[in-house]
């Protein structure tokens, strides 16, 4: 009898599309849970909807929605789509609820503190009628490479080239049309990945019980170098960065945590959120210095995922 902790890639809070988040990885969750439950084995099974980001914002736009609504909405549609399917996770949370915001402001502290955050300034569109900067697919304008008239600013959908959105010929704002764009500097925080490339090399080579698969892409990635990346954005909705007192932090108000960076901190919150709600405690699920040390962890992802996951 053993203690199991089950996790599965949080659903996108927009991505009730399609079944492929319930087949790739809540339903083999699912099944593992349910096995090793009938073995005997006390599990714990969290997931929850992954609710930040530019495509929940205009999401919620598209349907005429503030943000806030379109998401409680969303996340109660997701969550008994869940419980039709019979999926018996213990929990599904919510990235945009308390716990993990408390926990990723947590997380980039410590990480600043230990010289792995540090604040640059980039060179951003920002749009003068919206009045704000304009972050991956808020600008929309001429791909430089194919010549494609509406390419994102994060992305060319027709030749497929990663964009970054000063490439855009003739930029406008997605948000208005505007084409009164100006390039502003911005002060934005940036993990220092490049400093953990061998420490993370070192670790994931400890993991004996890693499936061969994700180890690999996991190597691939670290082959092909980390780079350092900026985790912020100009976004209302997300975990906002706050200085030492809890309060906006001078410099770079007004902005959140990119979605990446605090959604696999929801399911350490995810777990936090069941402990409330049923008067349990979730420390000794997740740290090995308080009663976690006799718990096997097994995360369910698609392959994509494997790289922010590691
Ligand atoms: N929403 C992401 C996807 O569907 C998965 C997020 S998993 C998390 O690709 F751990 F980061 F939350
Ligand atoms: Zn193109």
């Amino acid at each position: 009898m053993s203690r199991i902790l089950i996790t599965s890639a949080l659903p996108y809070i927009n991505g009730i599309k399609h079944l492929g988040n319930l087949a790739g990885s809540m339903l083999p969750a699912d099944v593992f849970a349910r096995f090793k439950r009938a073995q005997g084995h006390e599990v714990l099974y969290i997931c929850a909807t992954d609710e930040h980001g530019t495509p929940a914002e205009l999401a919620a736009a598209a349907a005429g929605q503030d943000v806030r609504t379109y998401c409680d909405e969303q996340h109660e549609i997701q969550k008994r789509a869940g419980e039709a399917f019979g999926l018996s996770y213990d929990w599904f949370g919510r990235s945009s609820n308390e716990p993990n915001r408390r926990l990723t402001q947590h997380f980039a502290k410590v990480l600043e503190e230990k010289g792995l955050i540090e604040e640059r300034v980039d060179r951003m569109i920002y749009s003068v009628d919206d009045a704000r900067f304009l972050p991956d697919r808020y600008v929309e304008g001429t791909c430089p490479h194919c010549g494609h008239v509406g390419a994102r600013g994060d992305q060319c959908d027709n030749c497929g080239r990663l964009l970054d959105p000063t490439d855009l010929i003739d930029p406008y704002s997605s948000v208005s049309g505007s084409k009164n764009l100006e390039v502003r500097d911005t002060r934005h925080l940036y993990l220092l990945q490049t400093k953990v490339e061998q420490p993370i090399r070192d670790w994931i080579g400890t993991r004996a019980d890693w499936q061969t698969l994700a180890r690999s892409i996991a190597y691939k990635h670290l082959d092909e170098g980390l780079i350092d990346r900026g985790i912020t954005r100009d976004l209302k909705w997300g975990v906002p960065v706050v200085g030492p007192d809890g309060g906006p932090r001078p410099g770079l108000e007004g902005k959140v945590f990119y979605v990446w960076f605090d959604a696999p901190i929801e399911y350490i919150g995810a777990t936090e959120e069941w402990a409330e709600a049923t008067g349990r405690t979730w420390r000794d699920w997740w740290r090995t210095d308080e009663g976690a040390d006799d718990v096997r962890y097994v995360q369910f992802m698609g392959k994509d995922n494997v790289a922010f996951h590691t």
